[in-house]
């Protein structure tokens, strides 16, 4: 990898451009005033709610409160990563990136071997067209001649210098950093790849970066498959084949498909799922959840229904954990035994493979259903079991609404919150401190029915009572949810909190709240909204409380109940 971008060739890359000019090259803008505005290119909207503000060189989303610089949004319009993005911008404005030189300097890249790379390609197709036998093998496996064009399938012929004799004037030693060729221990360089038929996997821009091979007849020595080895250009654990050719295909990309082999990626693509992906050979890692979430908010994975299947997808799912929140989804299909999605869509057609996607379970879920398994629940033993499994797995979560639901749904598995309301010491309590939880959830199921119907309510509230309630959101159910959702996104209408809660299974009730009609005039409402939720944090307040005074007795630290009556008592 090369050196570090310098800080100040980034902001004086920011000085010469204009945001105006960038947007407007990728999104039809309308000068409104001092700003420009147009449909937000990161969510779907009817009017405009996306601005662009040429003084202050910024972009603004109202609507999914996206926003950021030139940079970014050629970063997330484009979805490429940093570095690219600077060095397309760089690129229109005929800059050179500089690079810094520093001690953790990696070899450079040789850009001739993007070339170099591109020229085997180009070799491996003349060389299909020109194969009767491997155009007949491919036909055998039902691949069409638009699809193998699409995906630029190729075939390396017979023969060990083939690349050499053919690939014009290319040098030894990149053929050998490119992987194309290796190199013997008599120093003799030959062809890697050899009566196979070739993939070619690209990059995010399309570049051809490396290769995988399958081998055509089936008493071939060798491995089935043969891919690139790592080099300059090819990183594994980063790269999905069929990535490129997806997004190409696709206007916009709802879920990805991941799927083992290259053979269903392009199978998948001609039976209509333009949006599969594959690994090259190796485990689905971090780095590749990074990758597909940038461009989808779900990721479907699909398997082998057997003991081999099961254990790549538990570790997918372990690797997804750190890049998952609540608006990313990760599902997995176990296909049938013997069964691939190539052999599947091609026997059983495009609505037998949907089907499939339709009922993939969610990722979570099995991890819930996995570790409870075998454990009985109505025991101690096997809550405590229960929690030490999956603590492990939670904590892997970045902090967020996602993991606040799992470690709420661990707590209601393992009956936490049960035993936490059985000790608290009642009897001790005066009858006008008594809350039971029944009328808290009666309160807070009327403040829900009015939050849903207008969810801006919220603001009205003082920034102390937003978060002293959000500090409890954990003891109010569904209310709470509700509420940290719309702190974390302001403008949010109730069309969008239904959405979001289509899954729950409490999705009925909360569309039947919604939609119930009230003779109480608007005002009225809202007024009736910000005084309920004060007294809600009242409430919350002493329950908190009465729950500190039973762990201290508990603990029966004399000193600090005395402090607590104090404080109590001013
Ligand atoms: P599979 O063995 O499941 O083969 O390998 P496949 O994809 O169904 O291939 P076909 O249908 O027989 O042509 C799945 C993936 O694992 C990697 C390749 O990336 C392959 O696509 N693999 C497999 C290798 O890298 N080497 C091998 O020898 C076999
Ligand atoms: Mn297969």
């Amino acid at each position: 990898m090369p050196g570090r971008i310098p800080q100040s060739f980034i902001n004086d890359l920011l000085d010469r451009v204009d945001i105006v000019d960038v947007v407007d090259a990728r999104v039809k803008l309308k000068k409104t005033g001092k700003n420009y505005s147009g449909l937000c290119p990161f969510h779907d909207e009817k009017t405009p709610s996306f601005t662009v503000s040429p003084d202050k060189q910024f972009f603004h989303c109202f609507g999914c409160q996206e926003s950021g610089t030139a940079l970014t949004f050629i970063m997330q319009y484009e979805r490429l990563e940093f570095v690219e993005a600077v060095e397309l911008l760089a690129r229109q404005l005929g800059l050179e990136v500089p690079r810094e030189k520093g001690g953790r300097e990696r070899p450079q890249v040789d850009p001739d071997l993007y070339a170099v790379l591109g020229q085997a390609e180009q070799y491996y197709r003349r060389s299909l067209r020109q194969s009767d036998e491997a155009i007949a093998y491919l036909k055998s496996r039902g691949m069409s001649g638009e699809i193998a064009r699409d995906f630029g399938i190729g075939y390396a012929p017979e023969g060990w210098q083939n690349l050499s004799e053919n690939l014009g004037p290319v040098k030894t030693e990149q053929l050998l950093d490119t992987g194309l060729s290796i190199k013997n221990e008599k120093g003799r360089v030959y062809d890697r790849f050899r009566q196979r038929i070739m993939f070619p996997i690209r990059d995010t821009r399309g570049r051809v970066i490396g290769f995988g091979g399958r081998a055509m007849a089936k008493d071939e020595q060798g491995p089935k498959y043969l891919n690139s080895p790592e080099t300059q250009v090819f990183h594994k654990s980063q790269e999905l084949y069929g990535l490129y050719e997806a997004r190409r295909a696709l206007r916009h990309i709802d879920r990805l498909i991941v799927v083992e082999g290259y053979m269903d990626v392009v199978a998948l693509a001609q039976h209509g799922f333009a949006n599969a992906v594959a690994t090259l050979g190796t485990a689905t890692g971090e780095a590749h959840f990074h990758k597909l979430y940038r461009i989808t908010d779900e990721v479907i994975c699909c398997f082998d229904g057997d003991q081999a299947g099961r254990q790549a997808a538990w570790r997918a799912l372990d690797a997804a954990l750190p890049t998952l929140n609540e608006h990313r989804q990760l599902k997995f299909v176990f296909l049938p035994d013997g069964e691939d999605p190539d052999s599947l869509v091609r026997q059983k057609g495009q609505d037998a493979f949907q089907q499939f996607l339709d009922n993939a379970s969610p990722g979570l879920e099995l991890l819930f259903a996995r570790q409870a398994e075998g454990l009985d629940l109505q025991t101690l033993d096997g809550q405590a079991k229960l929690a030490g499994l999956l603590n492990p797995y939670i904590s892997k979560v970045p902090d967020g609404l996602l993991k606040d639901l799992l470690l709420q749904r661990l707590a209601d598995l393992t009956g936490a919150g049960r035993q936490r309301r059985r000790v608290a010491p009642m009897a001790t309590q005066k009858p006008s401190d008594e809350l039971p939880d029944k009328r808290l959830g009666k309160v807070s199921q009327r403040l829900l029915t009015l939050l849903l119907k207008e969810p801006v309510w919220w603001f009205e509230l003082t920034e102390a009572q937003r978060a002293g309630l959000l500090e409890s959101k954990d003891r109010l159910g569904m209310l709470g949810e509700l509420i940290a959702y719309i702190d974390s996104n302001d403008q949010v209408d109730t069309e969008e909190l239904l959405v979001r809660w289509s899954d729950h299974p409490d999705y009925p009730w909360l569309l039947q709240r919604a939609q119930q009609s009230s003779e109480i005039d608007r005002a009225a409402q809202q007024a009736g909204f910000v005084e309920g939720m004060g007294r809600l944090l009242d409430m919350l307040t002493r329950i908190a409380r009465q729950q500190q005074l039973s762990n201290l007795k508990e603990s029966q630290n004399v000193e600090e109940l005395r402090k607590y009556w104090q404080m109590r008592d001013t």
